[in-house]
C-alpha cells in the first residue's frame, strides 16, 4: 500500500510479529505495526508524565494554538486519512470522510473550550473568609478506544485532555491502528510534544487496560467499547480508585409514532441504524411503529433499503462496507437465523454473510423478549416491533439494561415532551436520525457507562475542582 501519509508513520511498520491490519472487504494484510508490551507501555506512562508539567504551565491560548494546527492538518490530510480508514474498517469512502471531519471538530472545539475552564467565586460562609474553586487537569490520562471510529473516538478522548494540561497514552484497537498513529504523527507535527501523547498498538490488548488501571501515575481512564470490558476495566480500576469515562453498549429504540413524518422517519433509520453498517454505539437496535402506521412505515423502510448498495468502502456508490470481519457477520447472521426461526419475518436481507459482508435486513414479527432486541445487534439489522400506544413504547423502550441514545419521530409537541422525559437514556434525538456532535454531550446512563464526551462537560471529564478557602482576610 503506498500513500503519503504512510510515510509518516515508518518507524512503526515491522514484518512480522506485530499487530495485523487487514482490509475486511477482501481479508487482505495492509500492513504490520509494531506491538507494545507492559514495559514499554509502562515507560511511555513514566515519560508522558514527565512532560507533562511544562504542557500543564502553559497557557490556555498557548495549547489553543497548538491544538488548531493539528485541526488544519487533520483537515489537510482528509482524503489520505478516509482512505487509510476505509481500508483498515471497511466504512465507505464517504462516510470516512465524514468521520475525519466529525473527528476534527472535537480538536477545534476543545481548543477553544480550553479557555474557558473557570473556576468559581463563592460567597464567604464567615465574614473574614472567601470560597473560590479552580479547575486543574486530572493529570496523565490512559484512553483505550474502539475500531468502529477510529478517528472520532481518539479526538474526543485525547483534545479534551490536552485541552485540560494533561498528558495522554492511546491504545487504539488491533483492527484500527492506522489512523491512530496517523493521528498521532499529525499531532507531533503540530507542535504537540512526543511524550505528551503517545499511541501505543498491541497485541495484548487486556494486559495494557489492567496496565492502565494499575499504573500509579494513571490518573483516569477514558474507554469507549463494550459494556463486559467496561466492566472489567471498572473492577480492576478500584486498586487504584482511577477516574474512569466509560462509553458502553447501546441498545437504542427508534419510536415511530402514528403522528410522524414517515418519509423524514425512514431517512432517519436509514442515517440511524446502516451508518457504519450497523456498527455504531447509538445506532437504531429496535424499531417500535405504532399499529396504525406500522405496515405503511415497513412497505416504504423495506423499498429504500432495497436501494443501498453493498461492497468495498473505496469502490465508488457504496453505502454499505463490509462488517470489521467475518466473525462478526457470522455472529449477525446467526441473531438473524434464530430470529426468523422464532417467527419473524425477513422482509428484505437476511441472505447469510459472505465473508465480512452482511447484507441490509429487516425483520417483522419481532416481539420484545427475543434475544435480536435484547442484545446489541452491531450490524446492518432493523427487527421492528410493532405497539399500540405512547405507555407501551415507553414500557418497551425502556425494557433494557442499557440506556444510551434513542429516537422518536413524531409532530405532536406534547407527546414529544412527555416520551423524551421519560426515556431512560441519556441522549434523545427527536425527529432525527443522527445526534452526534462535537457540541453536545454524549454519554450514556445504566449499563451504557458514565460521563459526558463533547460540549463543556468533555472538558470537564479532565479536570479536577479544588476548592480553597481563603481566611483571615478581616471582617
Ligand atoms: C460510538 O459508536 O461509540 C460513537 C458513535 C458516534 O459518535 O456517533
Amino acid at each position: 500500500m503506498t500513500s503519503h501519509i504512510l510515510s509518516l508513520i515508518n518507524d512503526s511498520f515491522c514484518d512480522a510479529d506485530g499487530v495485523a491490519v487487514y482490509n475486511p472487504a477482501n481479508d487482505q494484510l495492509i500492513a504490520r505495526v509494531k506491538s507494545h508490551d507492559s514495559d514499554m507501555v509502562s515507560a511511555i506512562i513514566d515519560k508522558a508524565d514527565a512532560v507533562r508539567a511544562d504542557w500543564q504551565m502553559k497557557t490556555a491560548q498557548q495549547r489553543a494554538n497548538i491544538l488548531r494546527r493539528w485541526h488544519e492538518l487533520i483537515l489537510l490530510n482528509s482524503d489520505e486519512l478516509a482512505r487509510i480508514m476505509s481500508m483498515e474498517s471497511g466504512k465507505p469512502f464517504r462516510e470516512a470522510k465524514g468521520e475525519v471531519a466529525y473527528g476534527a471538530s472535537y480538536v477545534e472545539w476543545f481548543a477553544e473550550e480550553g479557555k474557558r475552564a473557570y473556576g468559581e467565586v463563592i460567597p464567604g460562609f464567615s465574614p473574614n473568609s472567601r470560597t473560590l474553586t479552580i479547575r486543574q487537569p486530572v493529570g496523565t490520562c490512559a484512553a483505550i478506544t474502539p475500531w468502529n471510529f477510529p478517528m472520532a473516538m481518539i479526538t474526543r478522548k485525547v483534545a479534551p485532555a490536552l485541552a485540560a494540561g494533561c498528558a495522554i497514552v492511546v491504545k487504539p484497537p488491533e483492527a484500527t491502528p492506522l489512523t491512530a498513529l496517523i493521528l498521532e504523527a499529525l499531532a507531533h507535527q503540530a507542535g504537540i510534544p512526543a511524550d505528551l501523547f503517545r499511541v501505543t498498538p498491541t497485541k495484548t490488548s487486556s494486559k495494557i487496560g489492567a496496565l492502565f488501571c494499575s499504573h500509579p501515575l494513571i490518573r483516569k481512564l477514558s474507554f469507549t467499547g463494550s459494556t463486559h470490558v467496561g466492566k472489567i476495566l471498572m473492577a480492576q480500576a478500584a486498586q487504584q480508585v482511577t477516574r474512569l469515562s466509560l462509553e458502553l453498549g447501546g441498545n437504542a429504540p427508534f419510536i415511530v409514532f402514528e403522528d410522524a413524518d414517515l418519509d423524514a422517519a425512514v431517512e432517519g433509520v436509514i442515517l440511524s441504524k446502516y451508518r457504519n453498517a450497523g456498527q455504531t454505539c447509538v445506532c437504531a437496535n429496535r424499531l417500535l411503529v405504532q399499529d396504525g402506521v406500522h405496515d405503511a412505515f415497513v412497505e416504504k423502510l423495506v423499498a429504500r433499503v432495497g436501494q443501498l448498495q453493498m461492497g468495498d468502502g473505496l469502490s465508488e456508490g457504496v453505502d454499505l462496507g463490509p462488517l470489521i470481519d467475518a466473525r462478526e457477520a457470522a455472529r449477525v447472521a446467526g441473531l438473524v437465523e434464530e430470529a426468523a426461526a422464532a417467527g419473524c419475518a425477513v422482509r428484505t436481507g437476511g441472505t447469510g454473510a459472505q465473508g465480512a459482508f452482511y447484507p441490509a435486513t429487516v425483520l417483522t414479527g419481532v416481539t420484545r423478549d427475543m434475544s435480536i432486541v435484547q442484545d446489541e445487534i452491531f450490524g446492518p439489522v432493523a427487527p421492528v416491533i410493532r405497539f399500540k400506544d405512547e405507555a407501551e413504547a415507553i414500557s418497551i423502550a425502556n425494557d433494557t439494561i442499557y440506556g444510551l441514545a434513542a429516537y422518536l419521530y413524531s409532530r405532536d409537541l406534547g407527546r414529544v415532551w412527555r416520551v423524551m422525559e421519560k426515556l431512560e437514556y441519556g441522549m434523545v434525538a427527536i425527529n432525527e436520525g443522527i445526534l452526534s456532535t462535537e457540541t453536545a454531550p454524549f454519554g450514556g446512563v445504566k449499563q451504557s457507562g458514565m460521563g459526558r464526551e463533547g460540549s463543556r462537560h468533555g472538558l470537564s471529564d479532565y479536570m479536577n475542582i479544588k476548592y480553597a478557602l481563603m481566611g483571615g482576610l478581616g471582617a
